[in-house]
C-alpha cells in the first residue's frame, strides 16, 4: 500500500509537465474501452508501467516511461467513430507520435514507447526496456478494460496481475538497450 502511495506521487511529479501542455485532456472526450476513456486508459498504463519499475530489479528512465506511457495513444480521435484508410489497430501509434513530436520536444525512448506499443499485432518488437513495460502495461490494462466492459470484475489479485508481472519481469531480463 505505501508503494502504491509513493507510486502516485512520483507519477504526479513525473508527469506534470506533460498534462500541462499538449491535448491530453482532449483524450478524456474519447472512449478506448467500454466506458473506460483514451485518458483513464493512458493514466492506467503509465501507473502500472512506473509501478513495474519500481518493483523489478532494473534501473528504468522512469521519466520517459512515464511520459512515453501517457502519450502512447495521444492519436486524438474516436477510433469507434472515425473511419480511416488503414487499420486503427495498426495504424494509430504512427498518429500518436506524429502528434506527440507537433506537440512536445520527445526523447528516442518516448518514440519508441509509442511507437511499438501494439506488438506483436505490429511486427517491430519494443527496443528498450521502458518500451518493453508499456507494451504489457498497455496489454494487461486494456485486457482488464474489456473485462470490466462485459461486466467481469477484476479484482486486485487477478491472476493476469501475476502474469504480467511474471512476463514483465522475464522480459526485462534481456539485454535491451
Ligand atoms: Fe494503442
Ligand atoms: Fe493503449
Amino acid at each position: 500500500m505505501r508503494l502504491l502511495i509513493k507510486r502516485d506521487i512520483l507519477f504526479n511529479h513525473l508527469s506534470a509537465p506533460v498534462m500541462k501542455t499538449g491535448h491530453l485532456n482532449q483524450l478524456k472526450e474519447y472512449k478506448q474501452h467500454g466506458k473506460c476513456t483514451c485518458y483513464d486508459h493512458s493514466v492506467a498504463v503509465a501507473k502500472t508501467a512506473l509501478f513495474w519499475s519500481m518493483i523489478l530489479p532494473f534501473r528504468f528512465k522512469q521519466k520517459q516511461l512515464v511520459r512515453g506511457a501517457l502519450l502512447h495513444d495521444y492519436f486524438l480521435y474516436d477510433w469507434h467513430k472515425v473511419k480511416l484508410e488503414k487499420l486503427h489497430g495498426f495504424h494509430h501509434p504512427h498518429i500518436a507520435v506524429e502528434n506527440a513530436r507537433r506537440d512536445f520536444k520527445i526523447t528516442k525512448i518516448e518514440e519508441n514507447i509509442i511507437k511499438r506499443h501494439m506488438f506483436p499485432l505490429t511486427p517491430v518488437p519494443p527496443r528498450y526496456r521502458e518500451s518493453v513495460l508499456v507494451t504489457l502495461s498497455d496489454k494487461y490494462n486494456a485486457s482488464k478494460e474489456v473485462f470490466v466492459a462485459l461486466g467481469h470484475k477484476i479484482r486486485g489479485l487477478h491472476p493476469a496481475t501475476h502474469l504480467a508481472n511474471s512476463i514483465a519481469f522475464m522480459i526485462a531480463l534481456l539485454p535491451w538497450r
